[in-house]
This record gives C-alpha cells, sequence and structure tokens, in this order.
C-alpha cells in the first residue's frame, strides 16, 4: 500500500520561531526501539506540528511504560511485537531506534508497507544488510532518512560548503578522531548488545559511522580501499564476552585520491589535551579544524586564521523536521540512503581491513549504493 499525500492546511503555528505547515491530518508515527534514542526521537516527533505518536514498541515493559507515559498526550497503543506495528495501514511513519543490526530488516519491512521511515544509524553492520536496504530504499515511493544527524547540522554544512567551493584549495588529506575517555557504560542501556560485534558492529560501524560521514561529506566522495589496525588493547574480555574493539588506526583511500587517516580509542585521559573529536581537513592552501570552530588555517607564512562557518542557533531536532518536511512537501533529505548506506560501508570496511589484516577494497564488499 503507498501512502496518498496529503491535504495539508496552512496555519500560523510557529516552532523555533519558523512557521510551520499544520496538517490537516496528523501523520500517524511509531517508534520501535524506546531506549536512550529512541525516548530523544520520540520527544522530537512530540515536538512536531505534522505529527502524532499512534504507536510505542519495545520488548523491554519499562521502557515501553516509559515512552507510553512520555507520549500521553497521543494516547498511543504499546506493543512488544515490532511486525504488529508494520502491518497497521494507518500508521505513516515509523522510526527505527533498535540495535543495529535489526535495523535492515525492520526498515525493509516498513518501507514494503509504504511507510516512510527514520532509521538510525548505521543502517546496517554487514555489507549485506546494508546491499539489501538500498535495494529496498531505491526502490520505494516513500522518504527514507538515515539517523546521520551531522548533515542538518547548519554551522557543519556551512563549512562543508565553503570546503567545497574552494576555501582551501583542492582537499588533499583529512586527519580524524574519535577519542573517548571511558567504555560505554557496561551496565547502561544498551550494554546488553554493544559489545557484541554481532549486534553493533563494534565502536566504528556504531559510533564512528558519524565521524566517517562527515569525512566522507568534506572529501565529496567515498573511499576506494582502506587498510589499519584495531584491537582490544585494555578491555581485554571486559565486559565477559566481548567482542568489539577498543581502539583503531586506520587509513583509507578515496576514490577522489584524497587519503583519511582515522583513529579511535576509549581511553583518552580526560585529563591529557587532544582527546574528543576532531576532522582537520587539509588543501592546497590551507587547512580546517572543521567540527570545533570551523576555524581556516592558511597555509604559508602570510595569512591569519579565520572563522569558516560561525555558530548558529540549531534546533536539536532538525533531522526530525527535515524528515517530516520531506513527506509533507517533497524536499529533498539531508541524510538519505546514500548517504546512511556510504557511511555504513565506510565503516564495514575499515572493520574488515583491521579484521582480515589486509588492504580491503570497496569491490569487495559487493555492495554498489
Ligand atoms: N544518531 C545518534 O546520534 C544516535 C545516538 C545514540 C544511539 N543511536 C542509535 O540508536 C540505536 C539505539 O541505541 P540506544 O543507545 O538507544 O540503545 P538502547 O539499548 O538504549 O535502546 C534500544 C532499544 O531497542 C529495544 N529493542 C531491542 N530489540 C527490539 C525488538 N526486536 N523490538 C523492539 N524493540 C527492541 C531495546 O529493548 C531497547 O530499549 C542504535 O542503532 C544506536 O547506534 C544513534
Amino acid at each position: 500500500m503507498k501512502l496518498q499525500r496529503r491535504d495539508f492546511m496552512l496555519a500560523s503555528a510557529a516552532v523555533g520561531g519558523v512557521a510551520r505547515a499544520q496538517t490537516a491530518e496528523r501523520i500517524a508515527t511509531a517508534v520501535i526501539g524506546t531506549g536512550n534514542r529512541g525516548s530523544y526521537l520520540l520527544s522530537g516527533v512530540l515536538e512536531q506540528p505534522e505529527a502524532k505518536v499512534a504507536a510505542v514498541c519495545d520488548i523491554k515493559p519499562d521502557r515501553l511504560d516509559k515512552a507510553a507515559s512520555a507520549a500521553a498526550k497521543d494516547s498511543p497503543a504499546t506493543y512488544n511485537d515490532w511486525r504488529r506495528v508494520i502491518d497497521r495501514k494507518d500508521i505513516g511513519a515509523v522510526f527505527i531506534a533498535t540495535p543495529p543490526h535489526l535495523h535492515a530488516e525492520m526498515a525493509m519491512a516498513a518501507l514494503a508497507a509504504g511507510k516512510h521511515v527514520y532509521c538510525e544509524k548505521p543502517v546496517g553492520v554487514t555489507a549485506a544488510q546494508v546491499g539489501a536496504l538500498v535495494k529496498a530504499a531505491k526502490g520505494a515511493k516513500t522518504v527514507f532518512v538515515s539517523g546521520q544527524q551531522l548533515r542538518s547540522g547548519k554551522q557543519l554544512g556551512e563549512a562543508v560548503r565553503r570546503i567545497r567551493e574552494g576555501a582551501i584549495g583542492d582537499v588533499m588529506w583529512v586527519k580524524a578522531q574519535r577519542h573517548a575517555t571511558a567504555d560505554l557504560p557496561h551496565d547502561g542501556t544498551s550494554g546488553d548488545w554493544y559489545f557484541d560485534v554481532a549486534k553493533s558492529g563494534g565502536y566504528l560501524i556504531e559510533q564512528s559511522v558519524h565521524n566517517l560521514d562527515a569525512c566522507n561529506w568534506v572529501i565529496g566522495s567515498r573511499p576506494v580501499r582502506a587498510c589499519g589496525f584495531g584491537g582490544t588493547q585494555l578491555y581485554k574480555n571486559d565486559p565477559p564476552g566481548r567482542t568489539i574493539f577498543d581502539c583503531a588506526s586506520l587509513t583509507y583511500e578515496y576514490q577522489n585520491g584524497v587519503k583519511l587517516s582515522f583513529t579511535q580509542n576509549v581511553f583518552h585521559p580526560r585529563t591529557m589535551p587532544s582527546g574528543g573529536q576532531y576532522i582537520h581537513v587539509y588543501g592546497t592552501k590551507g587547512a580546517v579544524d572543521l567540527m570545533s570552530t570551523a576555524t581556516l588555517y592558511p597555509l604559508g607564512k602570510e595569512g591569519q586564521p579565520s572563522v569558516l562557518a560561525e555558530k548558529r542557533e540549531e534546533s536539536r531536532h532538525a533531522h526530525i523536521m527535515a524528515f517530516y518536511e520531506a513527506i509533507t512537501k517533497g524536499t529533498p533529505v539531508p541524510a538519505g540512503i546514500e548517504v546512511g548506506a556510504t557511511a555504513a560501508l565506510t565503516a564495514i570496511l575499515g572493520h574488515e581491513a583491521m579484521v582480515r589484516q589486509t588492504v580491503v577494497n570497496w569491490s569487495d564488499l559487493g555492495v554498489e549504493v
């Protein structure tokens, strides 16, 4: 069943200072997986004038109850079986915020049922999952958004645009990192799946997919090959049965010749400088510290650092707003299947290089986006 485009009534609802379209019939929306991220997404859906929360779904009763209470104004139905949510013909949009290994299967079922889909990152943890979802999303007439929400960042977007327009000449090389001061809490909300590589994909695929996506964005290309090493250096068998790495050093080469050096770890001391996340983009005329201040540093002795893109007020739910605008107005999505799949495959490529301990080619993954 394909959804019919609804009729809209323009109303003067002002959200975040921006006039928004008020739908005559709000889009019945379901959130599947109401843990940490799902609760956050739910709060964003509740703020959208175009949406009403028709269903919430989780296999954990406490999280389901919490979500139902948070969305009480919309009186959502509660489910512990996600397939029953997909079966509901009145539901037009589905948010998927379950553990990563479930994303592709759930998203494909929702698309096949004619629903608009907002699927959290990574869109899949294996190339096969990503490839199957690419086919499904490209064949669907409904909207698909991946949870690569950096793409909705205004300051970052402006900095990327300026770099791609030549602000630092030709981009040649990128150095990026994601260093954390600690492992994710072993008894935290995601502790029952995150440390299992088959479920999360590991630190690179589950978390650094954001950083790698931003690198793809600014480089304006995708990798052709990757090599590198990773391992579990500190948290050996901790928590017991752990199968994900706690550090990685990777090198990627892109289709357009740009090289990316990427490192990650979960043991960067809080008090030691140079921690956290950054993306340093080096061009023929200078370099940009992309993630923090978007400052441009000219190459050579002349010239002073300058801000490439000013910090600005940004809605914390911009990505969700873009999803509903795409549904209601047909506007392009900031991170569709091409962005989500390329980001996931970039991370999967790096992961495969570390596991196989050899250079792995993009073509070895067997998926074209
Ligand atoms: N975009 C972002 O910045 C961002 C931030 C955090 C997490 N995430 C992503 O969101 C997803 C969830 O992460 P989280 O931190 O919320 O984890 P979480 O463990 O807190 O939440 C996942 C929820 O899914 C539920 N679940 C598991 N199997 C289910 C099933 N078969 N049917 C219905 N519900 C099921 C779990 O019970 C849990 O409540 C992950 O893919 C993660 O990568 C994205």
